[in-house]
């Protein structure tokens, strides 16, 4: 199901070929939490500007409008009219991140929606059975991200207990493959490698994982507060752990210089808030560095906010115009600034994926890595 195609280094070309089409590796997925990529961007938005994987929440569906709902509709590709991949996260990550009160037991987490406060239980199965109910391209394993300032007697014993619940999620995901109304009965599972930044519990965690045969491996827990240089310390020591024959996701992660970087370890995948989040506060990406477009001095500037750059914001736009609607909080402002970057990182993936084709992603990376310190 994966092919690699390409090696430079520890960097990657490769493709994963799924019953939705085939994902052209290294690749960056477009976050869509909701359903919806935030600033008004539709999926024929998402086409346009080379979308290749979308990527959806299970605790967040679940909640609004309800798993059940989107299934009755014929599953989120048709609900949102996107024949593409997708990836759906598992709720882990959301329920730790978004929910106030819960409480973790070997079953799963009880915890209360941040929409209405009700109750809810969700653990292996239940993520496993909303997941299939959504009819995802890939489903997520159901992990337990610990905070950041957890201890390590803590994240020893969450790590293990996110083994036990990645082969309940296993048994579960082949349970509900086989069921005659299971919209797609050939949605893959990717498991969840877990360890704060300890690197012996990480290397530990991933050689249990790596024999447990997913088709794919996450490296979850980064990007959580510790530096730049501790995640990468941190993939130097787990991706070599990891099957050779499998994608490998960083999930989460994360800026143009992280991307670089984790590609040059041998990461697949990738997944990051940034471009949107960024875009709708008006700042967008170039080669030489972020530019806010709220500054003053960019009131009369008639250039596209990327000299070349082919996304719709930039063939018809000038900085001065799009400055204009952000200030007059027009929402074509967002949406211009949102496609844009998301463009910028579609476009970025793709020159990543020709270097490392052409055999130069050394050469490339420092290269682009110096323009983006530009300004
Ligand atoms: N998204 C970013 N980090 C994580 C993680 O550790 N687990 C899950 N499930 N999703 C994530
Ligand atoms: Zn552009």
């Amino acid at each position: 199901m994966y092919e690699l195609i390409k090696r430079d280094g520890l960097a990657r070309r490769g493709r994963l070929h799924t019953v939705h089409g085939t994902i052209e590796t290294p690749v960056f997925m477009n976050v869509g939490t909701a359903a919806a990529i935030k600033g008004a961007v539709s999926t024929e938005d998402l086409q346009q500007i080379g979308t290749q994987v979308e990527l959806s929440n299970t605790y967040h569906l679940h909640v609004r409008p309800g798993d059940e709902v989107v299934k009755k509709m014929g599953g989120l590709h048709r609900f949102m009219v996107w024949d593409k991949p997708i990836l759906t996260d598992s709720g882990g990550f959301q329920v730790f991140s978004l929910a106030g009160l819960r409480r973790i037991k070997e079953e799963g987490v009880y915890f209360h929606s941040h929409i209405d406060g009700r109750k809810i239980f969700m653990g292996p199965e239940e993520s496993m059975q909303i997941q299939s109910n959504l009819a995802s391209t890939i489903a997520m394993a159901f992990d337990e991200c610990p905070s950041s300032v957890a201890d390590r007697d803590y994240i020893e014993r969450s790590v293990d207990r996110t083994t036990r619940w990645l082969a309940r999620c296993k048994a579960e995901m082949a349970r509900l493959n086989e069921l005659p109304e299971t919209i797609n009965k050939n949605q893959l599972l990717f498991g969840i490698n877990q360890g704060g930044v300890y690197e012996d519990i990480r290397v530990r965690h991933a050689r249990e994982i790596a024999a447990m045969d997913l088709d794919g491996y996450a490296v979850g827990g980064l990007a959580v507060g510790e530096s730049h240089e501790e995640m990468y310390r941190i993939l130097d020591a787990v991706v070599p752990e990891l099957p050779e024959d499998k994608p490998v996701y960083l999930m989460g992660v994360g800026t143009p210089a992280n991307i670089l970087e984790a590609v040059d370890r041998g990461v697949d995948f990738f997944d990051c808030v940034y471009p949107s989040r960024n875009g709708r506060h008006g700042h967008v990406y170039t080669k030489q560095g972020k530019l806010n477009l709220f500054n003053a001095k960019y009131e009369l500037d008639g250039r596209p906010i990327e000299e070349g750059c082919r996304c719709p914001a930039c063939r018809t736009y000038s900085r001065a115009y799009i400055r204009h609607l952000l200030k007059a909080k027009e929402m074509l402002g967002m949406r211009l600034c949102v496609l844009h970057n998301l463009y910028f990182y579609n476009h970025l993936m793709e020159e990543i994926r020709e270097a490392i084709e052409a055999g130069n992603y050394k050469a490339y990376k420092e290269k682009t890595l110096e323009g983006l310190q530009g300004k």
